[in-house]
């Protein structure tokens, strides 16, 4: 990580006074709660991820930092819209918006947010960004509300789950990735390296989130535990348990996930099960498989400081613990 901040650590802090002087607005909720989001942190994974890219790619151009923002918005944003779905109490280390300021509130400063990316990104003139932009938001929709109508039936299978994760989260990694190399004009071959780059790398990183509402210890996480049980959301740790259960486990999980609102205790029953069938480690083997598949995307880059960049990050995403 070291190595990537003298990469690109300067055009990161860049970004960072962007996202807050491109937050303006006359309505001083929104200048508050924006602010309140922005301040709270974030790993700005996206952002890097596009300058990365665009760097190998060698564009370095004014768009850079606006385009960086653009990710980093629209990632706010759908976390503003998440928390809500999930009714979630923390996000990033401080009460979430929707605790503090209620849903409507973070519904709507989300909508701006969402508009203020589109509205930089106009800017930029660059059509095919746009177009490959606008698709990532919508299958970022597509996967918030596949995940809204199947996402709490404990009959979801890896497959839909995989499709859920794709959508909801990899969509907006692989754009990032890919808008990184329609910058620097690469070629259609190396765009495509780029974007099924992101597109694993993504679904990886999905997968790591879903353990660490398990898993992490770390504060920086900045997320309750157990949320995603407690939601009733199904996700692959529980997904694998459930496959692998004897019939007797298996019955005991579903009859806990049907009482709606779990107990701590019950909480606790389904965590050691998840434990007894290496729920967790599953998720992180299948979650190593597409960091490789990641990985094969970079072959045909020549060695360079930029190329290892990326093969770190890759690496960084299952190895985080926040
Ligand atoms: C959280 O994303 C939502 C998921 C897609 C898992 P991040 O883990 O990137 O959240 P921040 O930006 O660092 O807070
Ligand atoms: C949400 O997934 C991913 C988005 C596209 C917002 P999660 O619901 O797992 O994300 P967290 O755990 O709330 O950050
Ligand atoms: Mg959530
Ligand atoms: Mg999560």
């Amino acid at each position: 990580m070291q190595q990537i901040t003298s990469l690109i650590g300067g055009d990161l802090q860049k970004v960072e006074t962007e996202l807050v002087n491109a937050l303006n607005s006359k309505v001083p909720l929104i200048t508050k709660v924006g602010g309140y989001i922005i301040a709270s942190g974030g790993k700005r994974f996206r952002p890097l991820l596009y300058l990365l890219v665009a760097k190998s790619c060698h564009y370095s151009g004014e768009h850079n930092i606006p385009l960086a923002c653009v990710f980093e918005y629209i990632h706010t944003a759908t976390l503003l819209h998440d928390d809500v779905l999930d009714h979630a109490e923390t996000r990033r280390g401080n009460s979430s918006v929707n605790s503090v300021w209620g849903d409507r509130t973070s519904m709507l400063v989300g909508d701006f947010l969402f508009s203020k990316a589109f509205s930089l990104l106009v800017k930029t003139g660059n059509l095919r960004s746009m177009q490959v932009i606008s698709d990532a938001t919508t299958k970022v929709a597509e996967g918030e509300t596949m995940q809204t109508a199947r996402g709490g039936n404990a009959n979801l299978t890896e497959e839909e789950y995989i499709a859920i994760v794709s959508n909801k989260t990899a969509s907006l990694i692989e754009a990032a990735c890919q808008v990184g190399a329609i910058m620097g004009n690469s070629s259609p071959e190396r765009e495509n390296n780029f974007k099924n780059y992101g597109l694993s790398v993504g679904i990886a990183f999905q997968m790591v989130d879903d353990t660490l509402d398990y898993t992490s210890e770390d504060e920086k996480f900045g997320k309750a535990l157990y949320k995603d049980l407690q939601e009733g959301k199904v996700t692959l740790p529980l997904i694998h348990t459930l496959k692998q259960a004897s019939a007797e486990d298996r019955q005991m999980i579903l009859s806990l996930l049907q009482n709606g609102s779990l107990s701590q205790e019950n909480v606790d029953t389904i965590i050691q099960l998840i434990k007894k069938y290496e729920g967790v480690s599953y998720v992180l083997t299948k979650a190593r498989e597409y960091v490789d598949s990641a990985l094969n995307n970079l072959q045909e880059l020549d060695p360079s400081p930029l190329r290892d960049a990326l093969v770190a990050t890759a690496h960084y995403v299952v190895e985080r613990k926040w």
